[in-house]
């Protein structure tokens, strides 16, 4: 991503003696690298000349493999990349001085998410208890524990994401204050313990409140995401956070709300960060 200026000529250069004139403009000019692996994603029209094309791009910019971006999906936001060059999907991203190992052909890493990744590092206090709702591969709370030497319970349901949670605990050396939980969140047996809930979901997190509500401590932080049509903006997402804890016999108050990206055409990723009291 660096040194974009100098890799793009390059890689014209070489497929424009390759392919038809027209489809040389078609080339992707943005690309995702997580650890060695490159993520492109491709226009039809190239279809035919797809493994030169991803060849091309893995020499010039030295990564082992290249999938092509697809969509990201289910309950457990797993992507079906397709490998166009190499084998190995498997890499180690650094970010931020964290090492997230993951399968880059099947678990989500969103570049986009980068700014709350940073964000959760700073917000994060020695020796306070994160409960990560919806952990991944550790995504938000690996950052915490590292950075923040936060106590973290990250909990994770599907199994393959899971093995890589662990490896990632092992692997950023946190072991001593990361436990990892494969299970639903719904059937986690803590309640009022957290000092801070972290809510990395999209699309049907409001159906996890209630549960968020008694894992917290009175007084702890929530951070909740959730994917919010732009009309219903700005009173969501807190409205339906606000009307859900109400119905449960909890206060709160809002602190911040970020937008982190576009989730779909006139659909964004928000975050809030909100405060909860029993009443
Ligand atoms: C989209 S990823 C987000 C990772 C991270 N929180 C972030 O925001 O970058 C959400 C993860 O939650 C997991 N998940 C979904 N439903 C769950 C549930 N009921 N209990 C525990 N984990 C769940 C999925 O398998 C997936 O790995």
């Amino acid at each position: 991503m660096v040194r974009t200026q100098v890799i793009k000529p390059r890689i014209r250069e070489i497929l424009s003696r390759e392919l038809p004139y027209e489809l040389v403009g078609m080339l992707p000019k943005h690309w995702v690298q997580i650890g060695d692996v490159l993520i492109l994603p491709l226009r039809p029209e190239l279809e035919p000349y797809k493994h030169r094309i991803a060849e091309v791009y893995a020499q010039v910019l030295g990564v082992k493999t290249v999938l092509r971006k697809g969509r990201i999906g289910g309950e457990f936001r797993e992507t079906n990349y397709e490998v166009l060059y190499g084998g190995d999907t498997v890499t180690v991203h650094v970010e931020n001085g964290v090492k997230y190992k993951l399968d880059a052909a099947r678990v989500m890493f969103s570049p986009a998410n980068v700014k709350e990744r940073v964000r959760m590092a700073k917000v994060a206090r020695p020796g306070e208890l994160v409960v990560d709702m919806f952990a991944g591969i550790g995504h938000l709370s690996l950052p915490m524990a590292v950075h923040g030497r936060a106590r973290v319970i990250a909990i994770e349901k599907s199994p393959y994401t899971f093995r890589f949670l662990v490896e990632n605990i092992e692997l950023n050396g946190v072991w001593d204050r990361m436990t990892a939980y494969n299970i639903d969140n719904r059937d986690f047996p803590g309640e009022d313990i957290a000092d801070r809930v972290l809510m990395g979901y999209v699309v049907k997190t409001h159906e996890f409140i209630p549960k968020a509500l008694r894992i917290a401590k009175d007084g702890a932080l929530i951070h909740y995401h959730n994917t919010v049509p732009e009309r219903l903006m700005p009173e969501e997402p807190f409205g339906t956070f606000q009307r859900i804890a109400r119905e449960h016999g909890y206060e709160v108050e809002k602190l911040n709300e970020l937008v982190i990206k576009r989730y779909a055409p006139g659909v964004w990723h928000v975050v809030i960060d909100v405060k909860v009291f029993k009443r």
